[in-house]
Parts: C-alpha cells; sequence; structure tokens
C-alpha cells in the first residue's frame, strides 16, 4: 500500500514523497516580474519542511497575460537569473520545483499590462472590459511564448513546468464552451477546444526537449451552470493530453464566476471524508487514465490524504492555503503530529497581497502582533 512519504514519479519526475505546494500566488516578486530573494526563499523554507514538490504561482508567459500585481514572471530572459536561485534554494532543501506557465487571458488585468485582454471570443471581465477575441497569430504568438518560458525555466534549473490549463485563465477559457464560441478548429467539440493545449505541449517539448517534465493543473469541471466545462468533457481531454506524453495532472475546479465553487472555496467540510473537492472525479480519473494524478482542493486532514493515496484515488496530494498557514504542515506530520491543518479556508491570505504586502495568514499575523 503507497504510503506518503514514499517516493513515487510523475513520469520522468521523481519526488521523494506525495507532497505538493499547489501554485499559490505570493505577490512579492518585482513589479516587473523578476524573482526576489524572499520568494526563492520562501519555496526554499517549503521544500526544507518537506514538501516534496514546490510548484511556483502562476508565471506569466507573455506581458499581455499578466493577472496580478507583483506576479512572478518568465517573459524573457532577464527572469532567468532571479528563478535559477529560487531553482537552487529548493535543490539545495532536497526538494523538486516546477514553475506553472500562465497566461490570464480575458482575466488579465489592462491597468498594469497597457493592453486590451485577449481570449477566445469576446466576453466581460472583472473590470468589465470586453476582451478582444485572438486571431491565428496570436494564437501561434501564445503558444509559441508558453515553448519559450519553458526553455527558460529548464535553464533556470527547474525539474519541469505545469501548463496552467484551470481556473478560468487562457487555456482553461479555450477548453470551456462558456468562454469559446469559436467557429474555428479551435472551438466546437472537446479535441478542438483541447488543440490549443496540445500545441502548447509540442511547443514546450520543442523548446525545452522532448524529456523535461511537463504537467498541467485542469479544472475537474467549471461549475458555470450548464454552460461551462463538464466532467465529462474534462476526462476526454486529459485523455486526449494525455496521449501527448504528459508526466502527470493536478486536478483542480472552478473560476471566478463558479460562485460558492470557486477553486479555493470558503466552505467548512462537514467532516474529513467531505474534504476533498474533486474526489469523484479522480476516481473516475484513475479508472479511465493511466496518468499520475495530483489532487488539490479542501484535503486538510492527514488521514484523508493518507487515505486518498492507499486507496489509489490519487498518487499525489497539493496544498495550497494550509501551507500559508502552516509552512511546516507536511514537517509536522511526518514527525508524528497528524492532527488537521489549522487552516479555516477563510481566503483571508489574499488580502496583504493586494495591499502590497505579500501573501500571509491573517490569524498567523494577528497572533503576532498580539505577542509583539
Ligand atoms: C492566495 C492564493 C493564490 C493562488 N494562486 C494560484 C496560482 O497562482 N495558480 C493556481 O493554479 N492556483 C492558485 N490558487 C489556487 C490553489 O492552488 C488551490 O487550487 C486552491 O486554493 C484549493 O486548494 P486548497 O484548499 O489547498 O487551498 C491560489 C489560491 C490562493 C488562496
Amino acid at each position: 500500500m503507497p504510503e506518503l512519504f514514499e517516493a513515487a514519479r510523475l513520469g520522468a519526475l521523481e519526488v521523494k514523497n506525495r507532497f505538493v505546494r499547489s501554485a499559490t500566488w505570493e505577490g512579492i516578486a518585482e513589479a516587473d516580474g523578476r524573482c526576489t530573494p524572499p520568494l526563492a526563499g520562501m519555496m526554499g523554507e517549503l521544500a526544507a519542511n518537506e514538501v516534496g514538490l514546490v510548484i511556483t504561482s502562476h508565471a506569466y508567459v507573455s506581458t499581455e497575460g499578466q493577472a496580478g500585481p507583483w506576479q512572478l514572471g518568465i517573459y524573457n530572459d532577464e527572469m532567468i537569473e532571479g528563478l535559477s536561485v529560487m531553482a537552487k534554494r529548493v535543490h539545495d532543501a532536497g526538494g523538486k520545483t516546477v514553475v506553472q506557465l500562465a497566461h490570464a487571458g480575458c482575466q488579465a488585468r489592462s491597468i498594469l499590462t497597457g493592453e486590451t485582454p485577449i481570449g477566445p471570443s469576446p466576453a466581460q471581465n472583472a473590470d468589465d472590459e470586453t476582451c478582444r477575441e485572438m486571431t491565428h497569430d496570436d494564437i501561434d504568438r501564445v503558444v509559441e511564448a508558453f515553448g519559450q518560458a519553458a526553455r527558460r525555466a529548464k535553464e533556470a534549473g527547474f525539474d519541469g513546468v505545469q501548463i496552467h490549463t484551470a481556473h478560468g485563465f487562457l487555456l482553461s477559457q479555450f477548453l470551456s464552451p462558456a468562454f469559446n464560441q469559436r467557429k474555428d478548429e479551435y472551438g466546437g467539440g472537446p479535441s478542438n477546444r483541447a488543440r490549443i493545449v496540445c500545441e502548447t505541449i509540442d511547443a514546450v517539448r520543442e523548446y525545452a526537449g522532448p524529456d523535461f517534465p511537463v504537467l498541467i493543473k485542469i479544472n475537474a469541471a467549471d461549475f458555470l451552470n450548464s454552460h461551462g466545462l463538464t466532467e465529462e468533457d474534462s476526462l476526454e481531454i486529459c485523455r486526449i493530453l494525455g496521449e501527448k506524453g504528459l508526466d502527470g495532472v493536478e486536478l483542480s475546479g472552478g473560476t471566478r464566476q463558479s460562485g460558492k465553487f470557486i477553486p479555493s472555496r470558503t466552505t467548512q467540510a462537514a467532516s474529513p471524508e467531505a474534504e476533498p473537492y474533486y474526489r469523484d472525479t479522480a476516481r473516475k480519473f484513475k479508472q479511465m487514465l493511466d496518468l499520475p494524478l495530483i489532487l488539490v482542493g479542501g484535503i486538510r486532514s492527514f488521514e484523508v490524504a493518507q487515505l486518498l493515496v492507499e486507496e489509489g484515488t490519487a498518487d499525489f496530494i497539493a496544498l495550497a492555503r494550509p501551507l500559508v498557514r502552516e509552512p511546516n504542515l507536511v514537517k509536522r506530520w511526518k514527525e508524528g503530529d497528524t492532527t488537521p491543518s489549522q487552516c479555516l479556508s477563510d481566503n483571508l491570505c489574499f488580502k496583504p497581497i493586494f495591499g502590497g504586502k505579500g501573501l500571509s495568514c491573517h490569524w498567523i499575523t494577528k497572533a503576532a502582533s498580539r505577542h509583539a
């Protein structure tokens, strides 16, 4: 029976245990996206605390795809130096690390980019702007940008990349009928909607080499009433992408517009069994597909994580907010204190980022100021 602290592979990538830090925007990069020493240090700290695989926050592959302030960038070669410090910090602490490559599409902020957001089809974004429908030249340019970004990740010493195709960002918008109403070969059925992701995987392989590990993060479903990406489509798209030789899939879900089913839900599980948001889809995935699976979303208890891996529902357990609350959570569990994460899932960790102070847990900051 597989154990949480047993090594496993994501295709070509060997990870020392089953714990993954899911991509979490920290808001402490330079204004132009370069990695700062505190950001590199934060990733090193996670690895030193026994997180086997550290996935960086979403790094924008081209300037027009920036989603938020002080977001990590990987859009030109000047980014490589800072990123290489980050990769080294993780490796020195005994971990592995991949860069999450992203383009925000319609969710890009024109106030930061100076450009009109682009997407598969015209749509209103949260800033009430209408994004521009991408031409074939735009698609080629963005695919190339993902490929070049993967090359930079490799040159910086990372162990692979994760292509962000979840949460309503650009590639997720292409996968979703709610955002993609195209009439050309990039719209329509699941294989057409997945075409840009297939081309992106090809570009990553072309620029970073055929053996460089490639993961994706994808929505189990969009949870957008009847018109978003469904579970059935998601599994079919995973099958199509799996044939491209992916090294693994991280299953997430939701978009900003998905009401209470946003990717970082604020609801509390009624019981440990109810913690994982996408357990049912994960089970179907593992029955249908021969691909390593990372499961994220809501997991807070050691016993739940252990059961998910033991019963083969997931190969890896990813955590985002619990590692903001307790960067040492995995080490604590390993050392025998297996009480659940103290994370309240209240999303108050977003607040300091928008204020320019960077990702932190409200409850830790509050306790620290009480003791000061
Ligand atoms: C502050 C914050 C930043 C996030 N940034 C990213 C990101 O950069 N890329 C991404 O794919 N998901 C991002 N997420 C979503 C998480 O990776 C994760 O999918 C979600 O929070 C559910 O997992 P959890 O219950 O363990 O937090 C972010 C979540 C939070 C709370």
